[in-house]
């Protein structure tokens, strides 16, 4: 079996590679000055098991065009598999129709992989299972609940403690994790998002907070705005404390800073995707789900 990494996943490629005991295969990249991009392999990969690990981030275009050229690479140079581990599956938001005349990117996300050659997928917390559906290869759905779930138990008194969606949508993320931690109650927030303009209007609070330590769990933070808001909303009623965790941190435009001045008490995500050095923030814990993506690979 031969591990390679894309740009944009080189710390958990390392990670990985060292639970499975491999080294990383180099790949020669070369941004033209247009911003083409160029993909050597520098290794035979002939009749070999391949494992592609890139996730899309912040630049999902870019990533994405990388991932999908290393893909074709492997296969034209008669890589016996391909499996790609995208630990954050970008696109995936818009997964049906929402207004007339809208593409649905995740289902041509999924053609183009499956079309350059990709023949499983290994992804992290999906933002809905309807994802599952949009692909014919076998698709490994892997979440960094288990890893939030030790986190919580190590950290907190789970009687004092209320499970929080941040919206109705992660009912079924918040259910999971309640029941990895003994059935433990859980709230979701009633959030209605407008679609022109991306505002959020925190309408209600499904369940009660009252008396206890809110903890969020939602599959990813992106400008952060779900995660403050919904934050000053369970203090209003009658929350403790807040804490967030999320899989995916892209932290776009100026969340990390939105969230260190918010009331949450902390941050936790995972290392889906690599945080750069000026985007951390004195509240962000990363913890890593490296070995979950290596036992699900080996
Ligand atoms: C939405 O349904 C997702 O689960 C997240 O809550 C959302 O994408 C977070 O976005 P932002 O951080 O920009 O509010």
């Amino acid at each position: 079996m031969m591990v390679f990494s894309g740009s944009c996943s080189i710390e958990l490629s390392q990670k990985i590679a060292k639970h499975l005991d491999c080294d990383i295969s180099p790949i020669e990249i070369s941004v033209f000055p247009d911003k083409e991009r160029r993909i050597k392999l520098k290794e035979n990969v002939l009749e070999k098991d391949t494992i592609i690990i890139q996730s899309t981030g912040q630049s999902p275009d870019e990533n994405y065009m990388e991932l999908f050229l290393i893909i074709d690479a492997l296969k034209r140079s008669g890589a016996k598999s391909v499996k790609a581990l995208i630990p954050y599956l970008g696109y995936q938001r818009q997964d049906h129709i929402f207004r007339d005349g809208e593409a649905v990117s995740s289902e041509v996300i999924a053609e183009i992989l499956e079309k350059v050659g990709m023949n499983e997928l290994f992804s992290f917390d999906f933002h809905t299972p309807k994802i599952l559906e949009m692909f014919s290869v076998p698709v490994h759905h892997l979440s960094a609940l288990p890893v939030f779930s030790q986190k919580i138990k190590k950290d907190f008194d789970t009687n004092e403690i209320v499970l929080v969606s941040p919206d109705m949508g992660g009912i079924r993320r918040i259910k999971q994790i309640s029941a990895m931690l003994g059935n433990i109650p859980f709230a979701a927030i009633i959030k209605n998002r407008d679609l022109n303009t991306g505002n959020i209007n925190n309408s209600g609070l499904d369940g009660s907070v009252r008396g206890k330590i809110a903890i969020m769990v939602d599959d990813m933070i992106s400008t952060g705005t779900t995660m403050v808001e919904a934050c000053d909303l369970l203090l209003e009623n009658g929350a403790l404390k807040v804490y967030a965790f999320s899989t995916h941190a892209i932290l776009a435009k100026d969340a990390s800073d939105i969230l260190q001045k918010s009331k949450i008490e902390k941050v936790i995500v995972s290392d889906t995707l690599e945080i750069p050095k000026e985007k951390e923030f004195a509240k962000l814990e990363i913890l890593s789900v490296a070995e979950i993506a290596a036992k699900a690979l080996s």
